[in-house]
C-alpha cells in the first residue's frame, strides 16, 4: 500500500453511503470526510446571500471566500458543517434546496475551490464518501467502493433519515428530491472502473458493512479497536 490509506464510498442520494462510511470509519479508526457537506455549506451560504445557479460567477466568487468546515470525526454526530463558524444545522439538509445543491455543485470553478479542502482531512487516511471520490478526489484510494439502489429504495431511506432527525418530510416530496438530485448530479456521478459496486437493495448495512471490511482487510486496512466513549 503507498500513500495514506484512504477508502472511498460513492453513489446516488440515499443509497446509504453516508451510513456504511461512518461505520467504516468507526472501524477503521479514521476521519469520515462527507465531501456533500462542503457542497451543502457553499449552497447555504448561497441562499443566505440571495444567491441561485444562474450567476455562476457569483457563487463561484462567494465560493472562495466562505469558509466551510466539515466535522470529520465519525463518533462525534453534535454537528456536521460550520458555513463562515455558523452551524445551519437541519437547514444543510432541507429538500426544498436539493436543484439549487444540484445546481451549484456542477459549476466547474466551484468543484475546483473545493477539491484541496475535501482532500486535506486525509493526509492520514480517510473514509470519503461523495459522488466522484473514487474517479476524481482520491483517484489514488486503497479501496473503493461503489453503491447503488432502486429510487424508490433510496426515497424512502431520505425520508426515513430526515425523520430521524426531527424534520417532517412526505413521500412525494422525497421521492421529488431524489429524482432531482438524480439527474442534477448525474454529471459528477462516476464508478471508477476499479470500485466494488454493492447493490444496497438486495444487502444489509451490516451485510455492506462485512462485504466493504472484507475488502479493506484484503488490502491491508485492519479494523481498529474502538476507543474508550466511542459509539457506533
Ligand atoms: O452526498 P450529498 O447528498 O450530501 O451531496 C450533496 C450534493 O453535493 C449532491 O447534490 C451532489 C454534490 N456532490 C458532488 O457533486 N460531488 C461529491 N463528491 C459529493 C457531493
Amino acid at each position: 500500500m503507498s500513500g495514506p490509506p484512504v477508502v472511498t464510498v460513492d453513489g446516488p442520494a440515499g443509497s446509504g453511503k453516508s451510513t456504511l462510511g461512518r461505520r467504516l470509519a468507526l472501524a477503521l479508526g479514521l476521519p469520515l470526510i462527507d465531501t456533500g457537506l462542503f457542497y451543502r455549506g457553499i449552497t447555504w451560504a448561497a441562499i443566505r446571500s440571495g444567491l441561485d445557479a444562474d450567476h455562476p460567477e457569483a457563487v463561484a466568487e462567494l465560493a472562495r471566500r466562505t469558509v466551510v468546515e466539515v466535522n470529520t470525526e465519525p463518533a462525534d454526530p453534535g454537528w456536521e458543517v460550520r458555513v463562515d463558524g455558523v452551524d445551519p444545522g437541519l437547514l444543510v439538509r432541507d429538500p426544498r434546496h436539493a436543484r439549487l445543491l444540484s445546481a451549484i455543485s456542477q459549476i466547474p470553478e466551484v468543484r475546483q475551490h473545493l477539491l484541496p479542502l475535501q482532500r486535506e482531512p486525509a493526509s492520514r487516511g480517510a473514509v470519503a464518501v461523495g459522488r466522484d471520490c473514487g474517479t476524481v478526489v482520491f483517484p489514488e484510494a486503497t479501496v473503493k467502493l461503489y453503491l447503488l439502489a432502486e429510487e424508490s429504495l433510496r426515497a424512502e431511506r431520505r425520508r426515513a433519515q430526515l425523520a430521524g432527525r426531527g424534520a417532517r418530510v412526505d413521500r412525494g416530496a422525497a421521492r421529488a428530491e431524489i429524482a432531482d438530485r438524480d439527474l442534477g448530479d448525474a454529471a459528477s456521478m462516476a464508478a471508477a472502473p476499479d470500485a466494488v459496486v454493492i447493490d444496497t437493495g438486495t444487502a444489509s448495512i451490516d451485510e455492506m458493512e462485512a462485504i466493504a471490511l472484507r475488502r479493506c482487510a484484503a488490502a491491508g486496512l485492519l479494523p481498529h479497536p474502538p476507543r474508550t466513549g466511542e459509539s457506533r
